[in-house]
């Protein structure tokens, strides 16, 4: 599956990935910047938000009270935003588009 993440000044990254990986494991992988995962994907740190397209977020499995509670902690949440640790790729998010906040950077 392909992965684009866009950052905060509009440069848009499109990545390969590996189904089973997450979002924040392929952004670090792959040096895409606004990503960190401090706690290595345990949804314990919050710095690996991403806004998730519109057109994407009705495809995404809800999130953990554990990931709204962590979401809680990050700057500039809003109704599109996830925590890049929780989200697994599957065939079925193959073109997913996300954006890296700007507080990230
Ligand atoms: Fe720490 Fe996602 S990597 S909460």
């Amino acid at each position: 599956p392909k992965i684009t993440y866009i950052d905060y000044t509009g440069t848009s990254r499109c990545v390969d990935a590996e189904d089973g990986m997450s979002l924040m494991e392929i952004a670090v992988n792959n040096n895409v910047p606004g990503i960190d995962g401090d706690c290595g994907g345990e949804c314990a740190c919050a710095t690996c938000q991403v806004h998730v397209d519109a057109d994407w977020l009705d495809k995404l499995p809800p999130s953990s009270d554990q990931e709204v509670s962590m979401l809680e902690f990050c700057d500039g949440v809003d109704h599109t935003s996830r925590l890049g640790c929780q989200i697994r790729i599957c065939p079925t998010l193959d073109g997913i588009l996300v954006r890296t906040p700007a507080a990230q950077h």
